[in-house]
C-alpha cells in the first residue's frame, strides 16, 4: 500500500505557506479537467506507460532469460543512460542487498553481480572493465532510440573486448525500439533482443523491458512489481488518488513560489528512487520557462547537510518524505555508558526506532516553522510497493504537466547540446552546429581567473 499524506501542506498545519481551504473548492474541477485530458491522451495511445502493468508480451521471454542466466554469468553489465538506466538502478538498490556485489553467488541465488555504466567518463568505463572478466559477463545494451552516443560508444567498446575472448551473440542482449533505429538493425545480425513499446518514453519505461529485463536478471520478482502497478492503476480510476493529489498539491504550491521539490527517502535502499524521480520530474516538467527544480536528499544523512537550508532558507520548497513503516531488518542499539545522559538514552532502542524518530522529528520541526512538507508512506520496501510507487509517480508527473499546460512527454531542451556534441565528434550533417561552435562559442569573451 502506498499512501500520500499531505497534511503538512495545508494552511491549518503550516499557516500562510500552506494550501488554504480554497484547495478543496478548486480540487474537484481541476482534477476532473486533467483526468479527462489524461483519459483522452491514453485513448489516443500517447500514454503507453499506463498499459505496461497489464500488457507485457515479452514477460515469459524475460523470465526464461533470467532463469537461464542464474549460475551462468558472473556479471551483468548494463549499458544505458537516463530513462534507460535509472529505473533498473532504483529497483536493484531498493530490492537487493546494500552490498550485493560483495556477496557470494549463493547469497545472490546465482544472480550475477551488476555494474551500471551510465556515464562515458573513461575512468568509470575502464574501472568496470578492469573489475570484471568480460568472458563471464552478460551485457544489456539499452537504448530506446538506438542512437544515444554514450550507450553506443560503450557498446562498441564492449563488443571489441568480447570479440577477443568470447561470443558477442551469446553475451549481448539489446533492448530498443521494435522497429526503428540502428540498434534494431544490428539485432538482425543475430543478437537477442527485447522491445520498448514505441509509445513509452524513456523516463516512463521502468515497467517495460527496459526495467524488467535487468530487474529479472537481478532476482527481482517482476510479477509482484507489475501487480503493484496494477493495484495503483486501479486506485487511480477515481479522482481521489495519490498520484493526482501529489500532482495537484505540488502544482498549486508552485503558484505560491514553492518551486523546489525535494524527495527525501528515509531508507538508504530508496536513494535510487529519488534519482529516478528527479529525472522524471525535471525532464518532464522543466520547459517553456516553467518547471520545478527537483532535489534529492537522503534521510538521515542530509539532516546534517541540507536541513538547515530547508528549515531557515527561503520558503520556496516542498519536501516529500518517502517513509517505510517496516524495515526488512531490526537492529538493536546496545546499552553502555549509563552515566552519560547523551549516550544512555539510545541503549535499549533499535536503529529502526531511531531512523523513524529522526524522520518524525524532522517533519515536526519543518511543520512548526511553516515549511511545506508531505509524506509518501510505504508499508515496506518490496517489489509490489515499488510497482505502485513507480506507476503513481509517473501518472503524477503527467498530471502535473497537464495542469501546468506543458507536454510532459517530450524533452526538446536536451537536443541542442546533443547536436553540438555530435558536431564536435564529427558526425556528418552537422555543419551549422560545427560552425556555431567554432565561430561563436569558442570565440566568445572569456573571463577566467
Ligand atoms: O527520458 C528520456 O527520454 C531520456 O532520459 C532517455 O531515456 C535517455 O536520453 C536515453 O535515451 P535512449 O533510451 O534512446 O538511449
Amino acid at each position: 500500500m502506498v499512501i500520500y499524506d499531505f497534511s503538512n501542506l495545508m494552511e491549518e498545519n503550516i499557516g500562510e505557506h500552506g494550501l488554504s481551504s480554497l484547495f478543496f473548492k478548486e480540487k474537484e474541477d481541476l482534477l476532473q479537467t486533467v483526468d479527462r485530458q489524461i483519459k483522452e491522451q491514453a485513448r489516443l495511445g500517447e500514454l503507453g506507460f499506463m498499459q505496461l502493468p497489464f500488457d507485457q508480451p515479452e514477460i515469459d521471454k524475460i523470465k526464461r532469460l533470467a532463469a537461464a542466466a542464474r549460475g551462468k554469468w558472473e556479471n551483468l553489465l548494463v549499458l544505458g543512460i537516463g530513462g534507460s538506466s535509472l529505473g533498473a538502478m532504483a529497483l536493484h538498490q531498493a530490492l537487493n542487498h546494500p552490498f550485493y556485489n560483495l556477496l557470494p553467488s549463493e547469497k545472490r541465488e546465482g544472480c550475477p553481480r551488476v555494474f551500471f555504466a551510465d556515464n562515458v567518463d573513461p575512468e568509470l568505463i575502464n574501472g568496470i572493465l578492469e573489475s570484471i572478466d568480460i568472458k563471464r559477463t552478460l551485457i544489456l545494451v539499452i537504448s530506446k532510440s538506438g542512437k544515444t552516443a554514450e550507450t553506443l560508444a560503450q557498446f562498441l567498446l564492449c563488443l571489441d573486448h568480447i570479440k577477443k575472448v568470447g561470443d558477442p551473440h551469446q553475451q549481448i542482449v539489446i533492448i530498443t525500439d521494435p522497429e526503428k533505429g540502428p540498434l534494431r538493425e544490428i539485432v538482425k545480425e543475430g543478437f537477442s533482443s527485447f522491445s520498448v513499446p514505441p509509445n513509452v518514453g524513456g523516463r516512463y519505461s521502468v515497467l517495460s523491458p527496459v526495467g524488467l529485463v535487468p530487474a529479472a536478471l537481478l532476482g527481482v520478482d517482476i510479477d509482484a512489481l507489475l501487480a503493484g502497478a496494477q493495484a495503483m492503476s486501479k486506485r487511480c480510476e477515481t479522482l481521489e488518488n495519490p498520484a493526482y493529489l501529489f500532482a495537484l498539491t505540488h502544482y498549486l504550491l508552485m503558484q505560491k513560489g514553492k518551486v523546489i521539490h525535494v524527495m527525501f527517502p528515509y531508507a538508504y535502499a530508496l536513494r535510487g528512487i529519488a534519482d529516478w524521480w528527479r529525472q522524471l520530474w525535471a525532464e518532464s516538467l522543466g520547459k517553456e520557462g516553467k518547471g520545478p527544480t527537483p532535489v534529492k536528499a537522503i534521510g538521515v544523512t542530509d539532516q546534517h547537510s541540507q536541513l538547515q537550508l530547508y528549515m531557515e532558507g527561503p520558503y520556496d520548497k516542498v519536501i516529500t518524505f518517502l517513509t517505510v513503516k517496516n524495515y526488512r531488518t531490526e537492529v538493536n542499539i546496545p546499552s553502555f555508558f549509563s552515566d552519560f545522559t547523551d549516550i544512555a538514552y539510545l541503549g535499549g532502542h533499535t536503529f529502526n526506532q531511531l531512523i523513524q524518530a529522526e524522520q518524525l522529528g524532522t517533519e515536526a520541526a519543518l511543520t512548526k516553522t511553516g515549511r511545506a512538507n508531505a509524506k509518501i508512506i510505504l508499508d515496506q520496501i518490496d517489489a509490489f510497493s515499488l510497482g505502485a510507487l513507480f506507476y503513481g509517480l509517473e501518472l503524477a508527473t503527467v498530471c502535473c504537466g497537464f495542469l501546468m499546460d506543458i507536454n510532459p512527454l517530450n524533452q526538446p531542451g536536451v537536443e541542442l547540446g546533443k547536436r553540438y556534441t555530435q558536431a564536435l565528434m564529427g558526425k556528418s550533417g552537422f555543419t551549422t552546429e560545427k560552425e556555431e561552435i567554432e565561430n561563436w562559442f569558442l570565440k566568445r569573451p572569456l573571463y577566467q581567473v
